[in-house]
């Protein structure tokens, strides 16, 4: 058997200086360096806050987040697997299946900040992973169209491609700013970026069906 080349390891598993400070620190995953970054230059996380964090498995921005808002606060997760650690109410359901009026409830008011690590599994066919990303970027979006506050914030993750601009330009219709950034620990070779959008105004949609998507079940 010949000898591997270099070079030719999976670049997503080596333990690079943000995996291994995330063991340090008792995170179970590196991207949490990524919330890191983007919570330094904008502060999306209040102390108190109340937060949603959709891809919340294995828990790495969840448990972050929770630190942030503290005991006064609640950060509920959705993801499909069982994350790690659950440092707050957990909904094990895909997104796509998800109500506003749940997480709402879950969440006991309207929420602050609506945060989305979400990802398929990739396949290595570049526009098809690109494809379901941003299908999974805009059931996010219409979860924290229906459940943000006015002035909350959305911060979302977005696998580069064609589709890409259309989902900021569809952000800046409410949202008063909408960042692209591409922080320091999402790797190199990563088509990954994320928007972080604050300032949520209401979409001027006031129909009764749009109404029902924003109020909780029993409202
Ligand atoms: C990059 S990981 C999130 C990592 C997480 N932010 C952390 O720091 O621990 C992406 C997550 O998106 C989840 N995901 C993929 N499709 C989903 C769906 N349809 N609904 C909910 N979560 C989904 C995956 O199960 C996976 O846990």
């Amino acid at each position: 058997m010949g000898r591997r080349r270099r070079g030719s390891q999976n670049p997503y598993r080596r333990a690079d200086r943000f995996t291994q400070r995330a063991h340090a620190e008792g995170y179970a995953a590196r991207s949490v360096y990524k919330l890191t970054e983007i919570q330094r230059r904008f502060q999306p996380l209040r102390r108190g806050g109340r937060v949603v964090d959709l891809g919340c498995s294995p828990g790495s921005w969840w448990r972050y987040a929770a630190q942030i808002v503290g005991p006064g606060g609640i950060v509920v997760g959705v993801d499909i697997d069982e994350p790690q650690t659950s440092p707050g109410p957990l909904i094990l359901r895909s997104v796509l299946e998800v109500t506003p009026g749940e997480v709402h409830a879950a969440l006991g008011g309207a929420a602050d900040v609506v945060l989305s690590d979400m990802a398929p599994r990739t396949t290595g066919d570049t526009f098809g992973d690109h494809v379901r990303q941003l299908e999974l970027a805009r059931s996010a979006l219409q979860l924290a169209l229906a459940l943000l506050r006015p002035g909350g914030a959305f911060v979302c993750k977005v696998f580069d491609g064609e589709e890409a601009p259309s989902f900021v330009t569809e952000l800046r219709r409410c949202f008063g700013r909408v960042k692209r950034v591409r922080p320091e620990a999402v790797r190199q070779r990563s088509r990954e970026f994320f928007v972080v959008a604050t300032g949520f105004t209401p979409p001027p949609d006031r129909s009764p069906e749009a109404a029902a998507r924003r109020a909780p079940p029993d409202a």
